[in-house]
C-alpha cells in the first residue's frame, strides 16, 4: 500500500477496497502512517464522503482494530442507547439504572465531555469514588452481576477511532456524517450489544444544528447498526435549550437522583422515558414503545430504578451516601443568581452559549486534560415558553471563582430572548426512525 495513492483515490472521489480501508487504518493505529496523512485522508473523505457500502467496511475495520467484546454469555437482549450530546443531557445517568431495572442488561459505555457539550462520564465521576475505568473483565463481570455498567472507551475498545477521533478534533473533519456514523457505531458495536436506541440531537446547543442534518444522521447510523445485524431505533429531539434545569456535574447528578426518586422534570423525563420504551420494546420485555414506557414509569414509582442506580454507584466503587443524602456534597463556594432586568416570555434560548457558559463556571472542559470542578454549573429556572418577570431570576450560577460567576452571568444573559407575546412550550421529540424510514410526530 502506498498511501499517498488512497490520499489521492478518495480525492478524487473514488471507493475504497476494504484491504485498502483495512490497510490504511491499522496503518495508522500501527504508526506506519503519520498524522499528515491521516488528516489529508481524513479532509479528502470531508468533501467526497463515502458510499454506502464503503462506510459499512470502514466501520468493520475500525471495529476489529481493538477487542470485540461478547457477551452472549448473559442471557436476554442486550440495549445499549447514545446520544449525540448537548446540554444538561444526563438522561443516560437515569436510563441505564431505569432500564436494568425492568430486566435488560445495558452495557453502557460513553464519553467526557468537551466543549460546550457535557459527557456521562464526568458526571458519574462526581460521585466519590465512582469508577468508570473498569478493564473488560470488570466490565462483564458487573453486567452479569447487576445487569448494568457504565464506563469509559477503553484502549482496547476500537482504539482506532480514538486515535482518529482526536485527530478529526483539531483537523475540522468531526462534521461528516461517514466519519461520525464509523466512530459511533464501532465503538457501539464493539462493546457486545445486541440492540441499539439513538438519541439524536438537534438544536442550538446540539451537534447538528438543523433537523433535517440530523435525520440523515440517524438514517445512516441505523442504516450502519441494522447491517451488522443489531435491531437500531433512533429519536430526534431537541437541543433548543438545556434538557431539564441542571447543568453541570453533580448538579445533574442531583437532578438524576430527583427523578428516579419520582420528582420529575418534564423534558427530562419525557425523553427518558421515550427512549426507555424503545430499549424495553427491543429488549423483548413489552410489545410495543408505548408499552415500554409504561414498564419504565412502574419501574421509577415503585423505586427499581433508584435501587438498581444505588446498586450500581456501590458496584463502581463510589459512595452511596451521597445518593441517599445528596445535601453532604460539598456546594461550590459562591453563587448568583442572574436576572434580565426586563419582562416578557422567553422565545430564544443560545443553547450553546449555555454550555460555555456551563464551561466558564468550571463545569467543561476548554482542552481534554483540563480538570474539572464537579460542584460548578448552573440551574436553569426558566425555559422557552415560560414568563419573566423584571425581577425573577432566569437562573442561578455556581462556581469557586468569583470571576466565573461574572463571566457565566454575562453568557447567560446574552443567550436569552425574550418577545412580548406569549410563547409555546418547545416540543421536546420530534420523530423516530427504524430501518424503514422517519417518522415526524
Ligand atoms: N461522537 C463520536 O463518538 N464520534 C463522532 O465522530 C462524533 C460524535
Amino acid at each position: 500500500m502506498i498511501p499517498v495513492e488512497l490520499i489521492k483515490k478518495k480525492r478524487e472521489g473514488e471507493v475504497l477496497t476494504p484491504d485498502e480501508l483495512q490497510k490504511f487504518v491499522n496503518g495508522y493505529v500501527n504508526g506506519e502512517i503519520p498524522d499528515y496523512q491521516m488528516a489529508a485522508w481524513l479532509m479528502a473523505v470531508y468533501f467526497q464522503g463515502m458510499s454506502d457500502t464503503e462506510m459499512k467496511e470502514f466501520t468493520r475495520v475500525m471495529i476489529h482494530s481493538g477487542t470485540v467484546i461478547d457477551l452472549s454469555f448473559i442471557p436476554g437482549v442486550k440495549v445499549d442507547k447514545h446520544s449525540t450530546g448537548g446540554v444538561g443531557d444526563k438522561v443516560s445517568v437515569i436510563l441505564a439504572p431505569l432500564v436494568a431495572a425492568c430486566g435488560i442488561p445495558v452495557p453502557m459505555i460513553s464519553g467526557r465531555g468537551l466543549g460546550h457539550t457535557g459527557g456521562t462520564l464526568d458526571k458519574l465521576e462526581s460521585i466519590p469514588g465512582f469508577r468508570t475505568d473498569l478493564d473488560i473483565d470488570s466490565y462483564k463481570k458487573t453486567i452479569e452481576k447487576i445487569g448494568v455498567v457504565m464506563i469509559g472507551q477503553t484502549k482496547d475498545i476500537a482504539p482506532a477511532d480514538k486515535k482518529m477521533y482526536a485527530l478529526r478534533d483539531v483537523t475540522a473533519t468531526v462534521e461528516c456524517i461517514p466519519l461520525i456514523a464509523g466512530s459511533i457505531m464501532s465503538k457501539k458495536l464493539a462493546e457486545g450489544i445486541d440492540a441499539l436506541v439513538l438519541d439524536v440531537k438537534t438544536g442550538s446547543g446540539a451537534f447538528m444544528r438543523k433537523k433535517s442534518e440530523a435525520i440523515e444522521l440517524a438514517k445512516t447510523l441505523i442504516n450502519v447498526g441494522e447491517s451488522f445485524g443489531k435491531r437500531t431505533i433512533g429519536f430526534i429531539t431537541d437541543m433548543n435549550q438545556p434538557l431539564g434545569n441542571a447543568v453541570g456535574n453533580w448538579l445533574e447528578i442531583e437532578e438524576c437522583i430527583r427523578c428516579m426518586k419520582g420528582n420529575e422534570i418534564q423534558d427530562l423525563m419525557e425523553v427518558t422515558y421515550r427512549l426507555a420504551g424503545a430499549m424495553i420494546y427491543l429488549g423483548g420485555k413489552s410489545g410495543s414503545i408505548e408499552e415500554g414506557e409504561s414498564v419504565a414509569r412502574e419501574a421509577i414509582e415503585s423505586g427499581a430504578a433508584f435501587e438498581k442506580f444505588l446498586q450500581l454507584v456501590n458496584e463502581q466503587g463510589g459512595d452511596v451516601s451521597y445518593i441517599e443524602n445528596p445535601t453532604r456534597y460539598k456546594k461550590a463556594e459562591y453563587n448568583k443568581e442572574v436576572v434580565l432586568g426586563k419582562e416578557g416570555f422567553v422565545s430564544e434560548i443560545d443553547n450553546y452559549g449555555i454550555g460555555i457558559a456551563g464551561l466558564i463556571t468550571g463545569a467543561g472542559r476548554r482542552k481534554i486534560d483540563d480538570s474539572i470542578d464537579y460542584t460548578a454549573g448552573i440551574i436553569i429556572h426558566k425555559k422557552i415558553g415560560d414568563r419573566v418577570g423584571k425581577e425573577d431570576p432566569i437562573a442561578t450560577v455556581y462556581a469557586n471563582e468569583k470571576k466565573n460567576v461574572e463571566d457565566a452571568v454575562l453568557r447567560i444573559t446574552e443567550a436569552y430572548r425574550l418577545s412580548d407575546d406569549a410563547v409555546e412550550p418547545r416540543q421536546y421529540i420530534y420523530g423516530m426512525a427504524d430501518k424503514n424510514g422517519y417518522y415526524d410526530y
